[in-house]
């Protein structure tokens, strides 16, 4: 459907969860504050092939360090950007505290915003679908 409801009151901060919207994984992360903090690690953004997100794989809203419309709730479509396989969420061990997606295929790394890191297949960053918060728990994407 083109419209979904999601309800993130059983996420806990640090927890994470996949839905499929319009035929895509969607990943939904519930960040704790040291997810939010390692974002902007200078050791990370160091890291990262395109930290401004030039593609604008995101809403404007979500034009920001931490590529979100809540700091605290990170959404991304998990199609990895260099042949669609699906990437994972999980710790990857250059990346300070926030983990990150991981791409089975050709080894594509993201960070916990999905940025790619450097000199790897995948050209750009993972899309931020189009969403909005219908209040503090529910999150609607499309
Ligand atoms: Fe993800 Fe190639 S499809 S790295």
């Amino acid at each position: 459907q083109a419209v979904m409801d999601i309800s993130v009151q059983d996420l806990e901060p640090g927890a994470h969860k996949v839905v499929v919207w319009q035929g895509m994984p969607v990943a939904i992360q519930h960040r704790t504050a040291d997810m939010i903090r390692a974002l902007e690690d200078p050791a990370l953004l160091a890291q990262l092939a395109d930290p401004q997100s030039r593609m604008k794989q995101q809403p404007h809203e979500a034009e920001n360090a931490h590529r979100s419309l809540r700091p605290e709730y990170g959404i991304y479509v998990t199609i990895c950007t260099h042949l669609g396989c699906v990437p994972d969420y999980k710790d990857i061990s250059s990346l300070p505290a926030s983990g990150g997606f991981f791409c089975p295929c050709h080894g594509s790394q993201f960070d916990g915003a999905g940025r790619v890191l450097r000199n790897m297949p995948a050209p750009y960053n993972l899309p931020v679908p189009p969403l909005h918060f219908v209040d503090d728990h529910t999150i609607r994407l499309g």
